[in-house]
Order: C-alpha cells, then structure tokens, then sequence
C-alpha cells in the first residue's frame, strides 16, 4: 500500500517509457520521480516476476517506495517471440529485424504486455498486468516514443503506428498505461 502515496519512484533508465507513465499516474494524485536506474533484472520469461523482483531489488537498496516495469512484444506467427526477450531483441535486430522474420506473413497479430510492480521497503511486491492488442506493420513508420512502436499498430485504432501517436494518444491504448491506471485504481482504492 503507498503510503506516501503522493511520490513513487520509477526504477528505469528508459525517459520515454517514464514521461508515458508519469501522465498516467498525475491522473491519480501521484507524482512519479524518475529514478535513472534499475534494480537487477532476473532472467525469466515471466514478465511479472521480473518486474516484481526488480522492484523489491531497488525498494530494498534504496529503502524507498519503487515501481518497476517489464514489458515486451508478442508476436502470434512467431509464438510469442520476442516477448520477455524483447529488449535484447531490440538492440539486436530492431524493427526491420522483426519485419524481415514477418516477410511474406499475412498473419500479423501481435501484443504489447505491460507488468508493473509495486514495491515498498516493508511489503510484498504487488504487480498489474495489462495488454494492447495489435498487429504488426509491412513497414515502419513515425518517429515518436521508443523501441517497437514503429512497427506496432494498435487494434482499437487500426490505422497508426504508436510510433505516428502524440504520447497522450498511446496512452488511450498502450499496456503501460493501463497497468498504470489498474495500479493507479488500487492505490485509490487502498489508501490508509
Ligand atoms: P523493457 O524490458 O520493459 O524495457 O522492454 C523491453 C523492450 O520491449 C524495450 O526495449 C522495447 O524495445 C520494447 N517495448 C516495451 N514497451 C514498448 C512500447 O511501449 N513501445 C515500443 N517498444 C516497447
């Protein structure tokens, strides 16, 4: 339960990911505070259980309030890769990477997943998960937000690219702001 419900820091190196989060959480009284850092990330390929142990590690290190997100692409022809190994992915192959591995696919479905853990010095860690679901562009396009969203096109639009998104646009529709706002909802809901 954040009981210094006002300020919780983000343990993330990624600005952008944080500026989306951080509208997000305004909705909800909360002001979030960009940490430049992480705590270490487990290998698993269970998104929850790297966010949950990344924000027990920097709660625990920095006697703070923490969250931590883990987030990763999947993609249904390629059964679900990259999801949890979506940043290593990333920096390796990038968007045309995934576009060359699609060549020729008609079946382009694929998901954004979001788990964002909360975490302070005194209890468990407590995680929300939310999904955008999508599909995958023939090409890239936009030059907003980070990593994937050029190529990721969300469902309930149909048309844009996240990456063609302003950032309060990708909020409508992004995992990372819905599990914000379930976060968000339950501090509400558990505020002392
Ligand atoms: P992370 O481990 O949570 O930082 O995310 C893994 C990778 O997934 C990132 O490096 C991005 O490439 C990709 N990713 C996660 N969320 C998004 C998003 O909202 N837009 C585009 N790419 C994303």
């Amino acid at each position: 339960m954040p009981k210094d419900k006002l300020k919780i820091h983000f343990a993330t190196t990624n600005r952008s990911k944080f500026l989306e989060a951080q509208s997000v959480m305004k909705e909800y009284g909360i002001r979030l505070i960009f940490l430049g850092k992480k705590g270490l990330e487990i290998q698993s390929d269970n998104l929850e259980e790297i966010a949950k142990q990344s924000a027990i590690a920097s709660s625990t290190d920095m006697r703070i309030s923490t969250i931590a997100e883990d987030a990763g692409l999947f993609i249904d022809p390629l059964r679900g890769f990259p999801g949890p190994y979506s940043s290593f992915v990333f920096r390796t192959l990038g968007c045309d990477g995934i576009l060359k591995l699609l060549k020729g696919s008609h079946n382009r479905k694929a998901r954004f997943v979001s788990a964002v853990a909360y975490c302070d010095p005194l209890h468990l860690p407590i995680c929300f998960s939310a999904v955008s679901e999508g599909f995958v562009g023939t090409g890239t396009r936009g030059t907003s937000g980070f990593g994937f969203d050029p190529i990721f096109i969300p469902l309930e639009n149909g048309k844009k690219t996240f990456a063609e998104m302003s950032s309060i646009e990708k909020n409508r529709y992004s995992h990372r702001a819905r599990a914000f706002r379930k976060f968000g909802k339950w501090s509400i809901r558990s505020k002392p």
